[in-house]
């Protein structure tokens, strides 16, 4: 089963239950300051054209559009940190966390990490190295990603160490022959070449990571029907592998390029549930105006009413006394909580309320 939420992450995950998921993996915006495009060409044969095809044919390239998403942050841990106190409490206790990070915003986030799960949880920092692209004559060409892992429990976590791909010696001679056919584990530097522009796994989404990658990840540290989670999923990747695998997963997005995106990709898949939370958001928007265009009209016969007949609803809650405790006051959140509070926009005090059709607790 695949769930594909289109929305503000912050809104879906608060109502998602403690303790539900198996594995969380995210690649959140990496906060590169710019907005991250993808152009989609398409070639047409040209004699006069940019580019050379099969046989020496001419092509030119077309734009046809553009896929993208900004990546810029004032406070890149002040977006990052109630998601990520969300990530924690989402851990079933055997569940493991990776953040997908790049160099800049790495460091802030281990120490951010190393805070909410604690540092007994880290467990690696692994390397992704890829080798694509031009190279720096000024500095060492940044050629890596980081991923954190993280378990709930140090002690009792999945690692399916059976499941794990092989990779050939880099000296295979030294090892013996049935050594190096079986090849050996990757390290914590795992090498692997970016999503290729030209290949079939490209969805056309900027910042789409391999598959190669992602599926490590979910063989080796999840279960056959392990429940899975990614809130920034963009193309879905997540989704992929965790369907070729068999297990279920949640992907949330509030792109609505990366929504169509997945569209595409999941269209053969079977079991995938789409939620829009934004739809759910506008109707109840609808919804609230369609009740205070009632309010108004009862309100209006209300006022042929003799004067000292009061309208129900006025009286139904009053303001308490400067001071005094009122019934629904909210539980005081943890020290986490309260700083994730403080940091919501003013307008997510207005949030729309739960979308109805969206899955109910669990
Ligand atoms: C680096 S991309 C993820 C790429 C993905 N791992 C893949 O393989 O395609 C980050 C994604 O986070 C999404 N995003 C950013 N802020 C978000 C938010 N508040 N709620 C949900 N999604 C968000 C962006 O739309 C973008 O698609």
């Amino acid at each position: 089963m695949l769930d594909i939420h289109h929305g503000d992450n912050l809104v879906i995950l608060e109502r998602l239950p403690d303790a539900s998921f198996d594995l969380v993996y995210i690649d959140p915006p990496f906060n590169t300051g710019r907005r991250q495009n993808r152009t989609q060409l398409r070639t047409v044969r040209d004699e006069d054209g940019d580019r050379t095809g099969f046989a020496g044919k001419r092509y030119r390239s077309i734009q046809v559009g553009q896929r993208g998403f900004a990546d810029a942050f004032d406070d890149y841990l002040a977006f990052l940190e109630p998601r990520l106190v969300h990530a924690r409490r989402l851990l079933k206790p055997t569940g493991s966390f990776f953040l997908h990070i790049d160099c800049r915003e790495a460091h802030y986030c281990k120490v951010l990490l190393d805070v909410l799960f604690g540092r007994a949880s880290f467990m690696n920092e692994i390397v992704w190295a890829y080798d694509y692209g031009g190279r720096s004559r000024s500095k060492w060409s940044q050629k890596h990603d980081t991923i954190f892992w993280y378990a709930a429990d140090p002690k009792r976590y999945t690692f399916r160490y059976d499941d794990i791909d092989r990779i050939p010696y880099m000296a295979p001679e030294l090892v013996g022959p049935a050594k190096a056919a079986r090849g050996k584990t990757p390290t914590d530097t795992w090498w692997n070449t970016i999503v290729s522009p030209n290949g079939k796994e490209k969805t056309g989404y900027p910042t789409q990571k391999p598959l190669a990658i992602v599926e490590r990840i979910v063989r080796v540290h999840s279960n056959p029907g392990d429940r899975l989670l990614d809130f920034f999923a963009g193309s879905g990747t997540l989704g992929t592998a965790a369907a070729k695998f068999g297990r279920d997963a949640v992907l949330v997005d509030a792109n609505r390029q990366a929504i169509a995106v997945m569209k595409k990709r999941f269209s053969g898949v079977e079991g995938v549930r789409w939620f829009d939370e934004r739809a759910a958001k506008r109707e109840s928007v609808v919804a609230a105006r369609g009740s205070v265009a009632r309010k108004a009209v009862s309100l209006k016969s209300a006022d042929a009413r003799p004067a000292s007949v009061e309208p129900a609803a006025e009286n139904a809650d009053p303001k308490p006394a400067s001071g005094a405790k009122t019934s629904n006051a909210r539980p005081k959140p943890s020290r986490a909580c309260a700083e994730q509070a403080d940091r919501r926009p003013r307008s997510a005090s207005k949030r729309a309320p739960r979308a109805t059709h969206l899955p109910a607790k669990s």
